[in-house]
């Protein structure tokens, strides 16, 4: 199965369909954000991919006054992405090797706006490496609290900032809480196996919170809802990119549980959109939700529907069959269920999703058939 063979779309097709989105979606906020100096900690993972690109596709197109100054710092221990190294290599970006366990260079440029996303997101990964994952939450987020709060009297002080925390803080909600808001105060375990991820997202919020109403700082949270789509790694071991890997490598595709929890997916375009406006329009010591309210599908659903996009794209002839995780805990406190209410997001900021699912998930696919080995993305 080859893409060429397929009805594949080419890469730049496909990023520029989606940038284009982007932008489009965020005029008003890109005019804020121009010739401003801007930090993304974590910008080499996931959402990274289009946060970042998403203003290097607006510096494209502005006068050279106008060029948003980005600087992403990022450990880079799951490699340098080449999207990445050529965007810095063209002196579009800068890219340093910074781990946010660790103090802030001494040299820290004055940036205007500050997105913290750099943190261990997947629960395959963060139950391997909980310290870590706890470190990055809270040891990064308090100094890049601590550096905004030096800037404050200065002359180009921050204006904004945006903590990533997560849908994870609600834990497991009860069915009256779906769709959940975001004055939903969560079920959440203190000691489980998920809990070093939801308890450093819940601090991390407390302290933006309280670092926004003590010292008056711009500061604000996303809590994203399962976000998919291109710069999601093959091998992230989330649900999407593994129903693909099983799909592009012909096999059939394996369910790690009974098929019953379900989520909503809001595809990255559309959530990179919300990311953007909570950092520049966000209310300060507030939290977003950022995702779709629907459709709220089982993962069994979901297979199915990957099944006919394999099809579609590729001539997919596998079904799907149940298994279990070689993880012991794989799913130990998983949410039953998992759907946002975002009508928060959308009266404070305008946020609308407007991708359908199908068309996520089709792109999506696409982008793995050209990322097949997750590491180059
Ligand atoms: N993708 C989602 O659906 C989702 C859902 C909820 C929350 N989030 C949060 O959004 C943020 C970004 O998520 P993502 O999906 O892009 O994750 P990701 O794992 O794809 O990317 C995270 C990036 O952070 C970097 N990183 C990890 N630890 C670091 C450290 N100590 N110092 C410097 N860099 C470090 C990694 O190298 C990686 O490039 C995370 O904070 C995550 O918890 C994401």
């Amino acid at each position: 199965m080859t893409a060429a063979a397929t009805k594949i779309p080419a890469l730049p097709a496909l990023l520029d369909q989606d940038l284009s989105f982007i932008q489009g979606q965020l005029r008003s906020e890109l005019t804020e954000l121009a010739g401003r100096r801007i930090l993304i900690t974590g910008g080499a993972g996931f959402l990274g991919y289009y946060l970042v690109q998403a203003l290097d596709h607006w510096n494209r197109s502005a006068p050279s006054a106008d060029r948003i100054a980005i600087t992403v710092f990022d450990n880079l221990k799951r490699g340098e992405p080449r999207w990445l190294t050529d965007l810095a290599a063209g002196k579009r970006l800068t890219l340093a090797r910074h781990d946010m366990r660790e103090p802030l260079p001494a040299d820290m440029a004055a940036f205007e706006y500050i997105i913290h996303a750099a943190g261990i997101a997947s629960p395959t990964f963060y139950r391997r490496f909980p310290i870590e994952t706890m470190d990055a939450n809270i040891n990064g987020l308090r100094a890049l609290l601590e550096y905004a709060r030096a800037r404050q009297e200065s002359a180009d002080p921050v204006r904004g900032f945006l903590f990533f925390s997560s849908s994870e803080i609600y834990g497991d909600p009860p069915a009256e809480w779906i769709p959940t808001p975001e004055h939903y105060r969560g079920n959440v375990s203190c000691t489980g196996p998920r809990a070093c991820y939801d308890e450093s997202k819940r601090y991390g919020e407390t302290l933006c919170v309280e670092f926004a109403r003590v010292y008056g700082l711009p500061i604000t949270a996303a809590r994203p809802f399962n976000n998919f789509g291109p710069g999601l790694k093959i091998s992230d071991r989330r649900v999407i990119p593994d129903f693909a890997a099983d799909i592009l490598a012909g096999r059939d595709i394996v369910l790690l549980s009974d098929g019953k929890p379900s989520r909503t997916f809001c595809y990255v375009a559309d959530a990179v959109a919300g990311y953007h406006k909570v950092l520049v329009r966000g209310r300060p010591g507030e939290a977003y939700n950022i995702g779709i309210e629907t459709p709220e599908i089982t993962m069994a659903e979901l297979a199915a529907r990957m099944v006919e996009i394999g099809r579609e794209l590729v001539g997919y002839s596998g079904k799907v069959v149940l298994g279990a995780s070689a993880e012991a805990a794989y799913l130990e406190d998983n949410p039953a269920r998992r759907c946002p209410s975002i009508q928060k997001a959308r009266e404070h900021i305008g946020y609308a999703p407007a991708i359908t699912l199908d068309e996520g998930l089709r792109r999506s696919f696409a982008w793995y058939t050209h990322h097949r080995q997750g590491s180059d993305a």
